[in-house]
């Protein structure tokens, strides 16, 4: 099969589109032939400096397709069914092996492009906001990087539970996207000051939960803007930046910081259901599946370069 592989860790340029072995089908796992890979956040930082699993390596968590193969032990999906996988790796090619427990059945009629880009950023998105960050109507949410492919859904997600949304984003074009999804109010970080702009929003009480993927210098404007009991989920370092940040805000206002991280959580039965529950409520059109461009397979390199220009509102998808 062909694939886009690296060899060592870098800039999107390290990507090379080759030959690579077809994956072999795992007795509990399936084998699908990608229609769609979704880029996930993680795998552009995977790309920059995680650990070459296999080599070459075969980077991103999440593509949809048709299954192709069933292990021997799998006795709940079929040839020619459609899914969406989450791996630790692997996306980025023709075929990819998962654990029959990584696919969830995607409704008929549901475009796999759209199913492709669900289970992470919005089974993400629904453990920070209620899983670990226990939302509930009537409350004020900050989400960090608002058009990421997490911040996107948590808007929807936030919103739909009853929740005020205030978002930030590095532009106003940015922001103006997001109104639709249901963005109350949006702060431009590179104009405005994002603590003193909640403070104002929110007659100086602060948001009761923030969502932050970003890390570093983000987080501490997190801890700043929380009201008393808020609560953060700490989800990512799209920022690149050492968390170095100082907690002590916390404990004066009974405040918590919360790590969250799907990927543990992924095996269980919970987050199984929920993510199902997700794709199927995607394919019934109660939330959008941004899809910001499409780049064909063999242009990863391209399409990780565009994502790090920071102009993709939710997702990019590479096409087999
Ligand atoms: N723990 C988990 O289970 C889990 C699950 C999913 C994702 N994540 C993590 O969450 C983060 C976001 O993931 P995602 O898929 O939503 O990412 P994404 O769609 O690629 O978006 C990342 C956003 O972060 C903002 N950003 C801020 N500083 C940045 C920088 N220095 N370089 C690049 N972008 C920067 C950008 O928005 P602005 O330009 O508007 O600031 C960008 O759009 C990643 O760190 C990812 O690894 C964690």
């Amino acid at each position: 099969m062909k694939a886009a592989v690296y060899y060592e860790n870098g800039t999107p340029d390290v990507f090379k589109y080759e030959d690579v072995p077809d994956p072999e089908c795992h007795p509990k796992g399936v084998v699908i032939r990608v229609a769609a890979v979704s880029i996930e956040g993680g795998d552009t930082l995977n790309r920059w400096r995680g650990p070459l699993v296999t080599k070459p390596h075969i980077v991103g968590y999440q593509a949809g397709g048709e299954i192709v193969q069933v292990g021997s032990e799998v006795k709940h999906l079929r040839v020619g069914q459609k899914v969406t996988t989450v791996f630790n790796y692997g996306s980025h090619a023709e075929l990819r092996a998962v654990p029959a427990r990584n696919a969830w059945p995607v409704p008929d009629g549901f475009d796999i492009k759209l199913a492709s880009a669900v289970p992470v950023p919005f089974g993400t998105a629904d453990d920070c906001l209620f899983e670990f960050g226990h939302l509930k109507a009537g409350e004020t949410v900050l989400i960090q990087a608002g058009a990421s492919g997490v911040g996107v859904a948590a808007i929807q997600l936030a919103r739909r539970a009853g929740a005020r949304v205030i978002a930030t984003a590095s532009s106003d074009d940015r922001l103006e996207r997001l109104k639709p999804l249901g963005m109350d109010h949006g702060i431009n970080y590179r104009r405005d000051d994002v603590v003193k702009s909640v403070m104002k929003l929110t007659d100086r009480k602060g948001v009761d939960l923030v969502v932050d993927p970003v890390g570093g210098a983000t987080l501490q404007s997190s801890i700043l803007s929380l009201a008393y009991r808020g609560r953060i989920s700490m989800v990512g370092a799209a920022g690149r930046e050492a968390m170095t940040v100082d907690v002590s805000p916390l404990m004066a206002g009974n405040r918590s910081l919360t790590g969250v991280f799907l990927g543990a959580e992924i095996a269980t039965d919970r987050a199984h259901t929920m993510i199902q529950r997700l794709v199927d409520e995607a394919a019934r059109g109660e939330f959008k599946v941004v899809i910001d461009k499409t780049f064909p397979l063999k242009e990863a390199a391209a399409a990780h370069a565009y994502i790090e220009s920071r102009q993709a509102v939710g997702r990019v998808l590479l096409i087999p």
